[in-house]
């Protein structure tokens, strides 16, 4: 059943796609130096290319604001193209990237050929057939984006972009989970408790929950019957301002608002996690931890170790010395505390100390570092990742270091 909530917006979108719309029709094109993107009716969003370096991707953006900010990006792993490159609507009915060379990339793919396309002021980018019926729409594949009106259903994704103008997909993904839960993890982990980093929900509901963002900024999750069952955000004032949920480069999600009528940054009005900018798992890379520092978010390497990429603080640390045998003369153990990382042990001893805990791990050869806590010492092998201080947790660290390395 449908919760009288969605009635308003139906209504309005009706409205729009009947007065607003400003359809462009097949065997149009954009370059990316004139004529360079298709503007929502009322220039609020426009799709077309923006610049990437010293190239240009292909995206929507807002542009009635003084910086652009891409919301959307297409084949966002892609590389961007030269300007020579030109986006093609062609008159059968394909929206393709073509090279100067005549090679092409498909920017969407559909079941029937498109009649026309549209950039609506939702912010929505979408391709009709002749029967005006949708055959696409950008808000189904969001990118790190999420905007009024649209919603995220389960088992649909944002993912971090790398950096605020590298849109490329970076470390951190927030999902719609199959239990109702909305949760943040790190790529490239299995999307269980040990991994995620943040959830917002309550237990017992189904598959049915979807996360909505009104144009209020009222951000909300909803289950099948209509029943909010989280408020992430009340709602705000939304007279001529915008509002979009966009999980960053440091693996936080954040609600910021623009208001149109003062030439000022984006504000954020709400965020999560909350507690702890080093939550996001893997800000730092391998062999490191996160720490905050003033507040803001530092790495720091394990003993011994050195950044891999001094300008890239996610490539993590390596070693700045060779193990070169096995004898343990040569080693010691170094203890970091209240460090918590993922555990990835091959070996657990329970009942021990922390220097028992060292003695063993320094006695055999696989071993380069332990976990020591509450009696339990859990051997491991590097990298270690997904490292965080934490100075509520006790867990010790124990790293093996070279007692004779080269000065
Ligand atoms: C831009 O496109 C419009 C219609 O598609 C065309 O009339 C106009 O000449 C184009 N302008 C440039 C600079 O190419
Ligand atoms: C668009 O693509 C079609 C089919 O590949 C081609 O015939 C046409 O010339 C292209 N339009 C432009 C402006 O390059
Ligand atoms: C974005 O980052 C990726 C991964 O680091 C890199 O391969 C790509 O070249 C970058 N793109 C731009 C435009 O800098
Ligand atoms: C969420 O907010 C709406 C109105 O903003 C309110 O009616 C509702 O009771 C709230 N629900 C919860 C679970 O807090
Ligand atoms: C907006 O933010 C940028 C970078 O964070 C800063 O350089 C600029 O001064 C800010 N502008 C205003 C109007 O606050
Ligand atoms: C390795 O780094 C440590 C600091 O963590 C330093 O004391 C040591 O001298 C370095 N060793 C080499 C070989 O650079
Ligand atoms: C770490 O993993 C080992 C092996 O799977 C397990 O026995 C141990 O209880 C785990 N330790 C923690 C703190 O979860």
């Amino acid at each position: 059943m449908m919760p009288i909530l969605f009635f308003p917006f139906l209504l309005l979108s009706a409205i729009f796609a009947q007065q607003r719309q400003s359809h462009v029709k097949p065997g149009s094109f954009l370059t990316p130096t004139t004529n360079s993107s298709w503007p929502s009716p009322s220039g609020l969003y426009a799709f077309g290319f923006y610049k990437q370096g010293n190239d240009y991707a292909v995206g929507i953006f807002l542009a009635g604001l003084p910086q652009k900010t891409v919301v959307w990006t297409a084949n966002r792993d892609i590389p961007p193209v030269p300007s020579d490159s030109k986006l093609n609507f062609t008159s059968d009915g394909r929206l393709v990237l073509q090279s100067a060379q005549g090679a092409e990339t498909s920017l969407a793919s559909f079941p029937e050929d498109a009649s026309s396309l549209s950039m609506l002021d939702t912010g929505n980018f979408v391709l009709l057939n002749s029967a005006n019926q949708m055959v696409w729409q950008s808000f189904d594949f969001p990118t790190d984006t999420f905007l009024p009106t649209q919603k995220l259903f389960h088992g649909q994704v944002l993912y971090s972009s790398i950096s605020e103008t590298n849109k490329s997909t970076g470390l951190f993904r927030v999902l719609m989970q199959e239990d109702g839960w909305l949760a943040m993890y790190p790529v490239g982990t299995p999307y269980t408790l040990e991994y995620g980093y943040w959830g917002g929900g309550i237990s017992g509901q189904r598959n049915d929950v979807v996360l909505h963002l009104e144009v209020n900024g009222h951000l909300y999750l909803i289950n099948g019957a209509g029943t909010i069952i989280v408020n992430m955000t009340d709602g705000y004032p939304a007279k001529d301002v915008v509002y979009r949920l966009t999980i960053d480069p440091d693996g936080i999600l954040r609600l910021y608002s623009h208001d149109m009528n003062r030439n000022q940054n984006w504000t954020v009005k709400w965020f999560a996690p909350n507690d702890d900018a080093c939550k996001p798992k893997g800000l730092c890379g391998l062999n490191a931890y996160c720490l905050l520092v003033d507040l803001q978010v530092g790495c720091k390497c394990l003993p011994q170790f050195e950044p891999v990429n001094k300008d890239d603080r996610s490539s993590g640390c390596q070693r700045n010395f060779t193990m070169e045998s096995c004898k343990s003369d040569r080693y010691a153990m170094k203890a970091v505390l209240n460090t918590v990382w993922e555990n990835n042990s091959y070996s657990v001893i329970t009942s021990t100390t922390q220097e028992n805990c060292g003695e063993a791990c320094l006695r055999e050869c696989n071993c380069e570092a332990a976990l020591f806590k509450d009696g339990v010492c859990t051997k491991q092998k590097l990298p270690l990742r997904f490292g965080r201080r934490d100075q509520k947790d006790s867990t010790v660290t124990l790293i093996k270091v070279g007692t004779s390395t080269k000065r």
